[in-house]
């Protein structure tokens, strides 16, 4: 019986004080802009990053990584990235506390090529609860950066009507949460501005988790990250795509698909 009370007190706890993941979020967010974003900026795009550490960081001169490059390095290197979110954001949460209060080059989730531009970070301390909401709020700024940097998505039925009535094509994005070229078409093409106007005048784009959705028309899933066009009538495929094309090459691609689709 006590037992009983006890749990349903922490869960009315939990509630009542905002412990919820969007609750922790915001905590981060907060303890991130207070503590930690005098030293890393919050998002640079990624072919701009590339071409700074070409040129020994002289370009833009940062004093730490991104906001976003540290999210996304968070997701792909600590604790299974395969797993479900929950046991990875504990994981994240321990490497927080243990690296912010060690730091430690020996430890760094950064590529040698990366971390050389930077001194170490200075030790810092945190407790539990910070680590805690500075890790969900970590591990979702990346995603968040592309949604706002990148072409808004619609669901399937939405780009139906939207293509109909705008003459354009439907370009499925199919993708799983753990691929890392995925990940890296969304960082350096996605959010590019010449493929975004592109998109933008010709395409009504959708996302879908091959994991877990299925794509229309019977189209067979290929492997990710995969792009699939559909004329504007939603019953005809011009083609489907796999693989990681560079900004030049993709742009180059959907000059093709809009030539094919006339
Ligand atoms: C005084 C500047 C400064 C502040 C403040 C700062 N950092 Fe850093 N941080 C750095 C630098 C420089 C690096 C790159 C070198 C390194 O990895 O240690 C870094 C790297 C990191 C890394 C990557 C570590 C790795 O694997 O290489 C994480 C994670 C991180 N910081 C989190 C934080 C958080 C969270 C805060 C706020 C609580 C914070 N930092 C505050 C300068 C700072």
């Amino acid at each position: 019986m006590r037992v009983w009370w006890l749990i349903v007190s922490v869960c009315f706890a939990r509630l009542l004080y905002g412990e919820s993941e969007s609750g922790l979020f915001l905590k981060g967010e907060e303890i991130f802009s207070k503590r930690c974003a005098s030293c890393h900026q919050a998002y640079i795009p990624q072919l701009l990053l590339n071409s700074n550490y070409e040129h020994n960081n002289t370009d833009l001169n940062l004093t730490a990584p991104t906001l976003t490059e540290l999210s996304f390095a968070l997701k792909d290197q600590v604790g299974d990235r395969k797993g479900d979110v929950e046991s990875q954001l504990m994981e994240i949460e321990a490497f927080l506390q243990e690296y912010i209060s060690h730091p430690d080059s020996n430890r760094s989730i950064f590529p040698a090529d990366v971390r050389k531009h930077f001194n170490q970070m200075p030790p810092m301390k945190l407790s539990e609860d910070e680590a805690e909401a500075l890790a969900v709020y970590m591990r979702a700024f990346s995603e968040k950066m592309m949604v706002e940097h990148g072409v808004k998505r619609y669901s399937y039925a939405e780009a139906l009507q939207k293509a109909k009535e705008e003459g354009k094509i439907i370009m499925i994005e199919g993708y799983i949460p753990f691929c890392r070229w995925c990940m890296r078409m969304d960082r350096e093409v996605m959010v590019e501005p010449e493929v975004k106007a592109a998109l933008e005048r010709d395409f009504v784009l959708v996302k879908m988790n091959l994991l877990t959705q299925k794509l229309p028309l019977g189209l067979q899933h290929l492997g990710t990250p995969s792009f699939y066009f559909i004329k504007s009538n939603g019953k005809e495929v011009i083609d489907a795509i796999e693989g990681f094309g560079n900004k030049r090459e993709f742009l180059d691609l959907l000059k093709q698909i809009s030539a094919d689709a006339k």
